[in-house]
């Protein structure tokens, strides 16, 4: 409990927590479950290539999807560049700025230009009227992000895609076990990516899934994640390394038997943070839709600097000398890291939104490692440190002349 400004670590009191709480720390479900199953991976002796494990995975989650193909993949990225080269993507293609990098870098990796877009300040997803002012005969494809797991303006994007004859993909690494109109996120688009990577909810420590009712398509990314193999000494397809191991699938099937609770415990501290933080002037807790499935993996602030009079950046500062490893997601946006801001240097002219939101959210802890006593602590470091502003500041600016003195 901190009752006077010197109290917060920042300006040398106590941390409020003695080990750092991360974002996306990694939850994992029954330990025994997981041994069990690496142990019959050893005896088993198949380790990779399509093992028993991926084939059970992939069927468990196309089910749990209601999508006709999951094609297992050693991470979302690959699966991203795999999905973009399958659908025949080339030249120019719609991307938001306001995304993990890999979303870019999957494209811009096979020398096709991220048209970057700016996104909608509501739903942080891209903007339909904006994407469609970036249409050039150029344009080959759009990659929507549902970020933070709400979906995109799905009925939208794939109007434009229709009307414009262009592939629809979308990166849903964050959006597992995510619903759209009551239907799971995994079967909009051309196909859609997710990622297990270890700070997702659900992980398989890294790994991801390329999903698609097309069965076409859905042959092609076989070959295409396995070396362009269709068969014994038969490649009929250029192609990568895209497969996911057993031990990735054994923690897949660990994990999915976890994942009601895993989802309960990110909504219980959800709604926690959201009730905490509610009085608290300029901070804003991003909303998800209740009639809805959502996974509630990502506590997203946005923070209004002229309400709380402390800016982000500084809240930043003072979480992280609690103990506290809040991120700014998805700073400074796509285009203003290399090679995008050397490359295509103009993009930001079009992301007022996107320049806009980069200043504003702040990631908090979430997941099976945070209980109410920690997230009592992080919003009480936050509260605290928006009341006593003024001096805050007066402090902050006192710190930085000594450093420069
Ligand atoms: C929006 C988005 N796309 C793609 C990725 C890449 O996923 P992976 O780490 O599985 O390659 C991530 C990873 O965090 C992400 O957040």
């Amino acid at each position: 409990m901190k009752t006077q400004v010197n109290d917060l670590a920042i300006f040398g009191g106590a941390p409020a927590f003695a080990e750092k709480l991360h974002v996306g720390r990694p939850n994992f479900g029954e330990r025994e479950r997981l041994i069990e199953r690496i142990d019959q991976i050893i005896e088993r002796r198949w380790f990779t290539n399509a093992g028993p494990y991926v084939q059970e995975l992939e069927l468990r989650l196309a089910d749990f999807l209601g999508v006709k193909h999951c094609i297992a993949m050693c991470n979302a990225t690959i699966g991203l560049e795999i999905a973009i080269k399958a659908l025949g993507m080339k030249g120019e293609v719609i991307v938001p700025s306001f995304t993990f990098i890999a979303t870019a870098h999957a494209v811009q990796w096979q020398e096709i230009k991220p048209v970057f877009c700016d996104i909608d300040p509501e739903t942080h997803n891209l903007d339909p009227r904006r994407v469609e002012e970036m249409i050039t005969p150029q344009t080959t494809g759009i990659l929507g992000v549902h970020l933070w797991g709400r979906p995109c303006d799905v009925d939208a994007l794939s109007d434009i895609a229709k009307r414009h004859q262009l592939s629809l993909l979308f990166d849903a690494a964050h959006a597992f076990a995510c619903t759209h109109r009551g239907r799971m996120i995994g079967s909009f688009g051309d196909a859609e990516v997710f990622s297990f990577h270890a700070t997702k909810f659900f992980n398989t420590f890294e790994g991801g899934a390329v999903t698609t009712n097309d069965d076409d398509l859905a042959q092609k990314i076989r070959w295409m994640k396995n070396f362009g193999f269709a068969g014994y000494d038969k490649v009929v397809y250029i192609g990568t390394n895209g497969k996911m191991n057993e031990v990735c699938a054994a923690m897949g099937l660990t994990s999915l038997e976890s994942l009601e609770q895993f989802i309960a415990i990110n909504r219980r501290n959800y709604d926690q943070y959201r009730q905490e933080l509610s009085d608290i002037r300029g901070v804003k807790v991003i909303n998800y839709d209740d009639a809805e499935n959502n996974n509630y993996q990502y506590v997203v602030l946005e923070i209004d600097e002229a309400a709380t009079r402390v800016s982000r950046d500084e809240l930043l500062q003072i979480l992280w000398a609690e103990n506290v490893i809040a991120r700014r997601y998805f700073y400074p946006g796509c285009h203003r890291a290399e090679p995008y801001r050397t490359l295509y240097p103009d993009s930001g002219a079009h992301l007022p939104v996107t320049e806009e939101m980069v200043t504003r959210t702040l990631l908090l802890p979430n997941g099976n490692s945070i209980g109410a006593a920690e997230i009592r602590g992080i919003c009480g470091v936050l509260r605290f440190a928006i009341e006593q502003a003024g001096e805050v500041n007066l402090r902050l600016a006192g710190e930085s002349q000594a450093s420069v003195g």
